[in-house]
């Protein structure tokens, strides 16, 4: 090769692509979860977090000596650890009978486990001296809960919400050419939901750097009228001036294909910015024939907003918008133009193996979980939700209900809300706000009328652009919220809703929260003393309903929006209806794991185009021969027949929105469904299979980004001699990995397992629930060929090659 185009493509490589300068990037936004240092902190005594004799809360206003919060702190004996961390996760489960930590799901993390609820974080980095001039800034997506922030010693501030991200410039207090100490006390004590909500920074940290004249913190927001012929995109950003001259700026807004072409622009010039001022800029851009965003077609254009000056450019943002026309209507929702029934679940952020800490591909195998159930939209209940849990349903075409944590207006809870909104208005998926859930002691009275009054005004006054809800549990109430929200919306008491409509047909209804059936993966009993319920859509708590009662009222009345079944997946605490040894949920349409329930089929059903045909149970009752077994069948089809080793036991109309069932007398065998649909016919089998013989590994991809964030799911499986999974094996399994990956987590969606879901001592195991068990593996940052293997007594070991890339 020609040895200056040498010469230059080296020269392009090392440089990041926001370079505008020769020598400096304009904005950097780089990672921070790599290399921090860990541990608890000693909170017997409320004032005293160490035993250095100087409580936290005076070390506050200076360098704390010999306390954690000092830069000559010797940490060296502290854990080392990547972000994001889930301590809570990582705890074994207790017994204790305080409500609290059941919800928690009985991990020792909350007031009365002061030694296991305060962590505190290091970490050491070093900053350029070419840095000095630039304005610098520490972000934190997300710490449960009530932290506070420390460099070189300096106290930054503190951040109760364990929800909301929050910013800290550190400018004045970085060390330009040397080490810092960046330093984070967590105090997970007080909780903030009756749910399991993790411990720790279990977001995404970063390092932003950037021009003393800049585009502010989520000071972009852009939002659109839409329709099919043209769109016309409103953009609004905030630019700010921290540099001690008065700037004369241009503002330049493109807006580009996914492939990024410039397809439009808006060019603002003469932007005079005295220091200390901060100026919205109001710039509009018209598309022709614009692409929409839709569910199935979730085309995202990138907005690049360039700050320049003197012709230079001197800071800026892209972000990624969809173009689409949402209308809430008192008979439905209209996505571009179209009827759109919500079919909508409620999801709590936490997921098997790994708590509340989900590298970011979890978020994308979740949300493409749930699409493949056929749900279109996800309420992120009560809270708001992590950023990329936001990025997939942008990327992935799932609308989203966007929760604020609580119904209060008090400085700290309005303050909240304002971030929120600020921070998610910009989102194509985000439809609606939600205000607050189930605030009982309010939602009926004058505080509570007056409250979600000055909610919904600061909604409309920051996001003019959509509507709000509150998730109420209350029958046919008008008098408090529900006076002034402008979508009513009901948890449960669906029997009320048809009433409330007669009543108040000026105002939208949503089923914020239905469903509600509790069953447990491959159970086919009511087992109190371990905590399983049926896997069928039999038993719902009496303050809820079945599938079956909610969804045909919401499928056949206009005036339903539609509906979020509670809850998607099943989610650790609230162990409804029993408590100890059961330490999560059973609302789930699938597993903790993400395995699908039989009463996962009843949704794909009715909410898919699918051919959807599902039998249950397994057909392995060895012992039960000659015993009468209630077989169900769920399918969209127009009929069904059933057959038990090629003998006709009858054929049945499908009724729309349900199911059909059959007392079988068992033999083993093939018990074999046929459906009926359109003059074609498909089938699906139950077969008796022999006992386990290998280990079957089902990665959801093989080829990881060799960055050190990236993830696959691993689910494991038994099989037997013919190849068929062995449904009620319950093997235990251990795993091992050869190459550049970790395995961060594992689980099986036993609602009563207490095995770890964290390996000890690097020794990885778990048992199978039901036929299966999973396994979560992360790359690590370098590029090469992995080994994984699951071996159990007994079984042919399951190999998997996957790669680093
Ligand atoms: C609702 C509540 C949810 C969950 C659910 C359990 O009242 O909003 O967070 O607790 O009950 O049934």
């Amino acid at each position: 090769m020609n040895r200056s185009i040498l010469f230059f493509l080296l020269l392009l490589f090392s440089h990041p692509i926001t370079s505008a300068t020769q020598d400096s990037p304009v904005r950097e936004h780089l990672n921070f979860d790599e290399g921090w240092r860990f541990h608890f902190g000693h909170a017997d005594d409320p004032l005293q977090d160490f035993n250095y004799g100087i409580p936290a809360v005076f070390a506050k206003a200076g360098n704390g000596q010999n306390t954690p919060i000092a830069p000559t702190f010797v940490d060296t004996l502290w854990r080392v650890l990547d972000l994001p961390h889930d301590w809570a996760v990582e705890l074994p489960f207790v017994y204790d009978a305080h409500p609290d930590i059941m919800s928690h799901g009985y991990k020792p993390v909350g007031g009365q486990f002061p030694k296991t609820s305060i962590g505190w974080y290091r970490k050491h980095f070093e900053l350029p001296a070419s840095d000095l001039g630039r304005r610098l800034q520490v972000q934190f997506d997300g710490v449960f809960r009530d932290a506070e922030f420390w460099l070189n010693g300096f106290y930054l501030g503190n951040n109760e919400s364990g929800y909301l991200g929050q910013v800290y410039d550190i400018t004045d207090v970085a060390n330009y050419g040397g080490e810092n100490v960046l330093v984070v006390r967590v105090d997970a004590r007080q909780k903030e939901g009756w749910f399991y909500e993790g411990a720790g920074i279990y977001r995404h940290v970063w390092l932003n750097k950037y021009a003393p004249i800049h585009i502010a913190h989520e000071g972009v927001f852009v939002h659109a009228e839409v329709s099919s012929v043209e769109a016309m995109i409103t953009v609004e950003t905030f630019v700010k001036n921290e540099d001690p001259k008065l700037a004369k700026l241009e503002l330049e807004t493109q807006l580009r294909s996914r492939a990024g072409e410039v397809l439009a622009k808006a060019t603002t010039t003469d932007i005079p910015l005295p220091d200390g001022t901060e100026v919205k800029v109001l710039q509009e851009i018209k598309l022709n024939n614009p692409r929409l965003w839709g569910l199935d077609h979730p085309y995202l254009y990138r907005i690049q907003v360039l700050l320049k000056q003197n012709g230079r450019i001197i800071d800026q943002q892209t972000l990624r918008y969809g173009l689409r026309d949402i209308q809430v209507k008192t008979d439905g929702i209209y996505l571009n133009g179209e009827h759109l029934k919500l079919q909508g679940v409620n999801c709590h952020q936490d997921h098997a193996g790994v708590g509340s800490a989900l590298p970011d591909y979890l978020q994308y195998y979740r949300i493409a979980l749930l699409k493949e159930m056929g749900v279109n939209t996800y309420r992120t209940s009560h809270n708001p939700p992590t950023p990329e849990l936001l990025d997939a349903c942008d990327s992935l075409g799932m609308l989203v209900m966007d929760e604020n944590r609580l119904l209060n207006t008090g400085r700290e809870h309005l303050d909240q809300f304002e971030r929120l909104l600020r921070r998610d208005r910009s989102r194509t998926c985000v439809f609606m706000w939600c205000i607050g859930n189930e605030e009982f002691g309010i939602q009926q009275t004058d505080y509570g009328k007056r409250i979600a009054q000055t909610l919904v005004r600061r909604q409309q006054q920051l996001d003019p652009t959509r509507t709000c809800t509150y998730a109420s549990d209350l029958a046919n109430v008008f008098r408090g919220v529900n006076e002034v929200i402008p979508v009513r919306s009901f948890n449960y008491r669906h029997f009320a809703v048809a009433d409330y409509h007669r009543d108040h047909p000026e105002q939208p209804i949503i089923g914020t929260e239905m469903g509600s059936t509790v069953s447990t993966r491959g159970v086919y009993t009511i087992d109190s003393l371990r905590g399983y319920l049926p896997d069928q859509d039999i038993n719902a708590p009496w303050w809820a309903s079945r599938a079956e009662v909610w969804w045909p009222l919401a499928a056949e009345n206009d005036y339903w929006l539609g509906g979020f079944i509670w809850t998607g997946f099943d989610y650790r605490g609230e162990p409804t209806p029993f408590s100890w040894p059961n330490v999560n949920s059973h609302f789930g349409v699938m597993d903790m794991c993400g395995f699908p329930k039989n009463i996962y089929y009843y949704y794909q059903s009715w909410w898919t185009d699918k051919d959807v045909l599902h039998v249950s149970p397994h057909w392995n009752w060895p012992g039960r021969e000659g015993e009468s077994i209630e077989v169900w069948v769920n399918s969209n089809a127009d009929a069904v027949e059933l057959f038990l080793n090629d003998k006709s036991l009858g054929k049945k109309e499908m009724p729309r929105n349900s199911h059909l069932k059959w007392p079988v007398i068992y033999q083993p065998g093939e018990l074999k469904a046929v459906a009926f649909k359109n003059r074609r016919t498909f089938s699906e089998s139950q077969r008796t299979t022999g006992p386990a013989v290998a280990i079957q590994l089902s990665p959801s991809k093989t080829i990881l980004l060799a960055d050190g964030q990236d993830a696959t799911v691993i689910n494991v499986s038994v099989v037997d001699a013919e190849g068929r999974m062995v449904p009620n094996a319950q093997h235990k399994i251990a795993f091992e990995v050869d190459g550049p990956a970790q395995i961060i987590g594992v689980g099986n969606g036993d609602p009563s397992s207490h095995e770890p879901d964290k390996g000890l001592n690097n020794i990885w195991e778990r048992s199978l629930f039901n036929g299966r068990c999973q396994v979560i593996l992360q790359s690590e940052n370098q590029a090469s060929e992995v080994q994984f293997k699951a071996r159990a007594p007994g079984l042919k070991t399951g190999l998997l090659y996957l790669e680093t890339n």
